[in-house]
């Protein structure tokens, strides 16, 4: 069998950067299977899109005829999952999609996938990894004093995103646990840096305070989460599907706990320094907007476990990744001008007119 995996949702945020950091192993051969949803962006892979070892097929997950033909075309050795509905304030305005995709969609890929691994004859059956892409949001919201989450603390979504994501994840355990399908589920902490949606925080803020436009903080600005720079979260990836034990998970986090506020501090002075406004500190853009219902008031990360089992650990700090983020949102004028049109401009339009 070859070294050639399924990507699902491979134009969006952190599949793009997964394919992109993949695709620089030369034995690696990758098919971005993707439906293109207003997430999914082919610019981000314009560097590979040439590349014979890079194969992109538009789809649906749910489409089980076309996931049927991708797999017994290519043949993987691997399928890693990244496809989703994946923005919260969107999952509360409107669930359904994240009902179609998260979950029917995870269920109609594991069936397919389980036919096609039952195909295989030994040792491929034995050597094939099905890798789903999952959230810290499915344990719910920590106190000021709690623990971190680990990967045996008990599952409590709170928003409908949170709750789909729950969902595929006891899907993907009942299909080791039931089926023996060798799966591994990753829980990973917020990420930011290259190609991020500027729906999410913050691309959102470092457009926004360029554009002189306001910097909407919801409720009290002191909702904690923890922020992992998106390539080391691609490389912990990259070692689960590696080394993982079939039917465990792995939480992947950054040590990197801070209140929504500081981001919007951090991100106001770092615009200061490198891109200086005449006579206005960004600080002055900052305008606290009504909360997120059912906003998760503290997400962190205990990931001992991939550090301890897998040697793995960040390799940016939050000083060096922020930098890095900061910069390539002011050096990609063409990609923020293409994705800002259309429908992008519709949600910002609607969910901040109150
Ligand atoms: P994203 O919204 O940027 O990208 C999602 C991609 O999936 C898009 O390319 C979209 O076109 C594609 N897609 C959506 N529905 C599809 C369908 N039905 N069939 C095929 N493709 C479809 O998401 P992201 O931020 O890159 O997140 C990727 C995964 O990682 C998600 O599963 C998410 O839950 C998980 N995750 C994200 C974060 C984060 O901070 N962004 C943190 C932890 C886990
Ligand atoms: O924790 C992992 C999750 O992180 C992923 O599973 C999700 O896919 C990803 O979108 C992200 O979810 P969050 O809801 O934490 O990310 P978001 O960027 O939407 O918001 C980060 C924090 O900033 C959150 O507390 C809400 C707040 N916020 C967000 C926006 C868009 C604001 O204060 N103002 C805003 O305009």
């Amino acid at each position: 069998m070859h070294n050639l995996i399924v990507v699902t949702g491979g134009a969006g945020f952190i599949g793009s950067n997964f394919i992109l950091q993949r695709m620089r192993d030369e034995s690696a051969s990758i098919v971005n299977f993707d439906k293109l949803t207003y997430a999914g962006n082919p610019h981000n892979l314009e560097s590979i899109a040439d590349n014979p070892r890079y194969h992109f097929v538009q789809g649906d997950i749910i489409d089980r005829e076309l996931v049927r033909k991708t797999l017994a075309r290519h043949q993987p050795r691997a399928i890693v999952h990244f496809a989703a509905e994946s923005h919260v304030d969107r999952s509360i305005r409107g669930p359904e999609d994240f009902i179609h995709t998260n979950v029917n969609g995870t269920f109609a890929l594991l069936e397919e996938v389980r036919a096609y691994w039952s195909s295989l004859g030994e040792p491929d059956r034995a050597r094939f990894r099905f890798l789903h892409v999952s959230t810290d949001e499915v344990y719910g919201s920590l106190g000021p004093n709690d623990p971190p989450f680990s990967e045996t603390t008990a599952y409590a979504p709170n928003s409908p995103y949170a709750a789909s994501k729950a969902a595929s994840d006891h899907l993907v355990r009942a299909y080791h646990h039931t089926y023996g399908l060798p799966t591994l589920t990753t829980n990973c902490s917020n990420n930011y840096g290259p190609f991020q949606f500027p729906e999410k925080l913050m691309p959102l803020l470092i457009l926004n305070a360029q554009q002189g436009k306001p910097l909407p903080v919801y409720g009290d600005g002191k909702n904690v989460r923890d922020w992992l720079y998106v390539e080391d979260h691609c490389e912990a990836i990259a070692a689960v599907l590696a080394q993982g034990k079939p039917g465990e998970t792995y939480n992947i986090g950054g040590s990197n706990e801070k209140p929504n506020i500081e981001i919007v501090y951090r991100i106001c002075d770092l615009l200061d320094e490198i891109s200086p406004a005449k006579g206005v500190s960004r600080r002055e853009l900052i305008t606290f907007v009504k909360d997120r219902p059912g906003h998760d008031r503290r997400y962190a990360i205990d990931a001992r476990k991939i550090e301890r089992e897998l040697q793995w650990k960040p390799k940016e700090t939050f000083d060096t990744g922020l930098r890095k983020t900061v910069r390539w949102y002011l050096e990609n004028e063409a990609w923020v001008r293409d994705v800002t049109s259309g429908s992008y401009r519709e949600w910002i339009a609607t969910h901040y007119s109150g």
